[in-house]
C-alpha cells in the first residue's frame, strides 16, 4: 500500500526535492537553538520581532488566566468571545474600513474569503505569482480565473478589455500586497486606477506588508499610497504581527456574507483568546514609536543587506522589501548552498518547485528588526563565499 509514496520519496531524494522539517528550540528570536546550537535565523516572517515581544506574550498570559485556553467553539455556535469582537474593531479602525473578521489563519482566510464572496457567474483575476491559498481559494470559488503575468497591469487591461463583452457578474482583482517569494510590492495604486474603470473589486492579501511597510504600519497600501481604495484588505497575524492568524476588514456586507457563506469560518473552531489579544497589543506596538523605530530598523537593515549581496555580485529577485531571495536556481545547488551555510551557524531555507518555478529556486532570506548590522554584513560574505563555492549552473 504504501510502496508508492516510498518510491516517490526516493525520487524526491535523488532530485534533491525532499522537503524535511527541522525543529527549532528556544523562542524566535534572531538566533535560534538548532541540534544543540545557536544558529543566525534568516528565514523567519517574525520580521519586527513580535513573536517573542514581552507586552504580547503578557496580553496572552493574561487572555489565557482570564478567559481559558480554548474558545469551545465555532464563532457561530459559542466560540464568539469579547477579544474576538475586540481585535476586529481594532483592527478595522487600523486599516480604516467599516469592519473586519477574524479568520483561524492565512490560508483559511483566502480559501474561504475568496470561495465566499465569488461565485460562477463572476470573474477572478489573478497574478500569476500569487500565493497557494489564493490560487486554491479561486479554484473553491468555481469562478472563471484568469492569470496575469505577474505585476503587469496593461496585460491585465488587455485581459479584461477582452473580457468585458460577455460579462456577467462581479470582477476581481487579487493580488499579494508583497509577493511571498521575490519580496516585490505589486503595482497597487495603478491596479486602484483599473479596478474603477473597470467596476472591478480589489482584493489585497498583506500578509508580508501589514505592520511593517507603510509611514504607519498599515502595509503595502499605505506604501502605494492607495490604503483607503482597496476593497478587501486580507492580512495575517503571524509574520510581521508575530502571532497567529489572519484577517479581512472590509466593508460591512462582505463581513455579513463570509460570516453566512465561509466555510473555513462556518466550520471551524474559533481561535483561542490569547490570540486575538496578542494581535491587539502587536497592533498597540505598530502605532507607537517603538513600532516606528523598528520599521526604520529593519528599513536600514534591508538596504545594508541588499547592498553587501549585490556588491558582491549575487543575483537577488527583484526585492523591494525585508524578502530579499538569492537565486541559486537549481535544487542542487539551492541544496549545497543551504547545508554549506547551516555548517557556517545560517539557517537559511532553499525554496524549490513547486513553490516557485522551475529554474528559479532560491534561498529566501527574510530580515528582523532585531538583527544586528554587524551578524547581516558578516551573513552577506558568507553567502558570497556560498555561492562561489557551489558549481555554477
Ligand atoms: C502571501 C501569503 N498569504 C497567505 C499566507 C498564509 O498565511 P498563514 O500562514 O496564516 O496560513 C502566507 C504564508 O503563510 C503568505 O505568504
Amino acid at each position: 500500500m504504501t510502496q508508492d509514496w516510498t518510491r516517490h520519496l526516493e525520487h524526491l531524494d535523488q532530485t534533491d526535492m525532499r522537503r524535511r522539517l527541522r525543529t527549532l528550540s528556544g523562542p524566535q528570536g534572531a538566533h535560534v537553538g538548532l541540534d544543540g546550537r545557536d544558529v543566525l535565523m534568516l528565514c523567519s516572517n517574525n520580521y519586527l520581532g513580535l513573536a517573542n515581544h514581552p507586552a504580547l506574550i503578557e496580553a496572552a498570559c493574561r487572555a489565557t488566566i482570564d478567559y481559558g485556553v480554548g474558545s469551545s467553539g465555532s464563532r457561530l455556535l459559542s466560540g464568539s468571545m469579547t477579544l474576538h469582537a475586540a481585535f476586529e474593531e481594532r483592527l478595522a479602525a487600523f486599516k480604516q474600513t467599516p469592519a473586519a473578521l477574524l479568520f483561524n489563519s492565512g490560508y483559511a482566510a483566502n480559501t474561504g474569503i475568496i470561495s465566499g464572496l465569488f461565485t460562477a457567474d463572476d470573474v477572478i483575476f489573478s497574478d500569476a505569482l500569487n500565493h497557494a491559498s489564493i490560487i486554491d481559494g479561486c479554484r473553491l470559488s468555481t469562478a472563471k480565473t484568469l492569470v496575469y503575468p505577474h505585476g503587469d497591469v496593461a496585460a491585465l487591461a488587455g485581459l479584461m478589455a477582452k473580457e468585458r463583452p460577455q460579462r456577467k457578474g462581479r470582477w476581481l482583482i487579487v493580488t499579494d500586497g508583497v509577493f511571498s517569494m521575490d519580496g516585490d510590492i505589486a503595482p497597487l495604486a495603478a491596479l486602484c486606477d483599473l479596478k474603477e474603470a473597470e467596476d472591478a473589486l480589489l482584493l489585497v492579501d498583506d500578509a508580508h506588508g501589514t505592520g511593517v511597510l507603510g509611514a504607519t504600519g498599515r502595509g503595502s497600501g499605505e506604501a502605494c499610497g492607495c490604503l483607503a481604495r482597496i476593497d478587501l484588505h486580507m492580512g495575517t497575524l503571524g509574520k510581521g504581527l508575530g502571532g497567529f492568524g489572519a484577517y479581512l476588514a472590509g466593508p460591512q456586507a462582505a463581513i455579513d456574507m463570509l460570516i453566512n457563506r465561509c466555510r473555513p469560518f462556518i466550520y471551524s473552531t474559533s481561535l483561542p483568546p490569547s490570540v486575538p489579544a496578542a494581535a491587539i497589543a502587536a497592533l498597540d506596538i505598530v502605532d507607537s514609536m517603538e513600532g516606528a523605530q523598528l520599521r526604520q530598523k529593519l528599513a536600514s537593515n534591508q538596504q545594508l543587506f541588499v547592498a553587501a549581496l549585490q556588491a558582491g555580485g549575487a543575483e537577488l529577485t527583484a526585492t523591494m522589501t525585508q524578502i530579499i531571495p538569492v537565486l541559486t536556481r537549481t535544487p542542487e545547488r539551492t541544496q549545497q548552498a543551504a547545508a554549506q551555510l547551516l555548517a557556517d551557524g545560517i539557517l537559511l531555507q532553499g525554496v524549490r518547485p513547486p513553490t516557485v518555478a522551475v529554474g528559479s529556486c532560491r534561498l529566501r532570506a527574510t530580515l528582523m528588526a532585531t538583527h544586528r548590522a554587524d551578524e547581516l554584513e558578516q551573513a552577506a560574505t558568507s553567502i558570497l563565499a556560498t555561492l562561489r563555492e557551489i558549481p555554477p549552473c
